[in-house]
């Protein structure tokens, strides 16, 4: 019997997050580009540690930290438990939540409320519709992206670049001319500002800035360093289609850990900003490998706004530990800010930071 394309694309989801808590797909070497990086160490502080304020603004929301659970799931049965911790954690903590690629609830009416729950289980918080690039490309229509923002009261729109992802996907959809135009099409026309992200293999200054061009409010870089799409999807590819070589094996290395740095990406968006203030307001949010509360501060005085994470945080809620990392992280962060003299994130944004030698 043949499959649905709604059914394909809910199977996919669901094994991405299998592949993601228990497989190795992270890039060789897992560096962000972050542990390069320390911050300039502060002896004379002149603040108490219980004075800091971790909460800042994005997109003109008021969050707890700065901190955004990264788009991950929804639109099949086990999605809808998974999004409700999140949401919940998301609601707790005052920060925004992205939903996976709503793809299969526009494929189908099947699971969406393992999309609605978000905002059932967030009243308050941000929370963020995503769709992806060749989705975009191929052309949707008003309906369909008022079916995506009304499904979930969303805050904002998330767009996803996975070029390298879809590339890999035994079923990728690689089309993904005419993009830039239907974006701007997008951004010009809908209520809710528009995010563009990668997925894992970062985001330039050159893209960064035609991005910009094309409308979005904010660029989440999504950098190498955490896990690798093009992995999790050779996974899939083999266990479809084991033994059957598509690339040389020294090029397959190089294309499996394909993508720029999360701390690069960071550093020359910065760059990118100071050198044309017309994309100062650019928002910018750091992922792609965050994996404790020092990264977090490290991304915010390279430049972010915010951080993002996804498998750590999947991760930890599978371990029954999600709301414990957040705190946890939290206090890396405030200890990151003691130790830097930032009372707060604005402050943070200014503390000294350079590479180490
Ligand atoms: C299980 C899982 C599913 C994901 N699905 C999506 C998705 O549907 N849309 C999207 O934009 N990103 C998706 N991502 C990518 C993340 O949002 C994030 O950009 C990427 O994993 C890099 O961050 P990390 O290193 O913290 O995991 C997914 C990540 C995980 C772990």
């Amino acid at each position: 019997m043949q499959q649905s394309s709604a059914s394909i694309t809910a199977e996919r989801k669901h094994s991405h997050v299998e592949i993601c808590l228990h497989r190795e797909v992270r890039f060789d070497g897992a560096a962000t580009g972050l542990e390069a990086y320390a911050f300039e160490h502060n002896a004379a502080p002149e603040i108490n540690l219980e004075e800091i304020d971790l909460s800042t603004t994005f997109l003109g929301r008021r969050i707890g930290l700065p901190l955004m659970i990264s788009s991950m799931t929804g639109g099949y049965g086990q999605a809808l438990e998974l999004n409700r911790i999140l949401a919940g954690a998301a609601e707790k903590y005052s920060i925004p939540l992205g939903v996976g690629s709503m793809r299969q609830a526009l494929e189908g009416t099947s699971h969406r409320d393992s999309f609605a729950i978000v905002r059932q289980a967030a009243p308050t918080a941000p929370v963020y519709a995503n769709i992806g690039a060749p989705e975009v490309a191929s052309g949707l229509t008003r309906d369909q992206i008022a079916t995506m923002i009304g499904m979930i009261g969303a805050d904002a729109l998330i767009v996803h670049l996975n070029p390298a992802q879809e590339l890999f996907q035994p079923e990728g959809n690689t089309a993904f001319r005419g993009f830039l135009d239907r974006l701007q099409a997008i951004t010009a026309s809908i209520q809710v500002p528009v995010i563009a992200k990668e997925v894992g293999s970062g985001i330039s200054a050159r893209v960064a800035r035609r991005l910009a061009d094309a409308g979005v409010s904010a660029i989440d870089v999504a950098g190498s360093g955490g896990i690798s799409w093009q992995k999790v999807e050779e996974c899939r590819y083999l266990s479809q289609f084991a033994h059957e070589d598509r690339f040389s094996p020294s090029a397959l290395d190089e294309l499996l850990n394909w993508g720029i740095p999360t701390a690069d990406c960071l550093a020359a968006i910065r760059q990118l900003k100071y050198e044309h203030p017309a994309y100062a307001p650019l928002g910018v949010v750091a992922s792609g490998g965050i994996s404790n509360g020092i990264d977090i501060a490290k991304s915010i005085a390279l430049g972010a706004d915010l951080a993002a994470s996804a498998q750590q945080l999947l991760k930890a809620l599978h371990a029954g530990t999600l709301e414990k990392t957040i705190e946890t992280w939290m206090n890396d962060l405030r200890a990151a800010m003691f130790l830097t003299g930032s009372a707060t994130i604005e402050e943070l944004k200014q503390a000294p930071i350079h590479k180490k030698h």
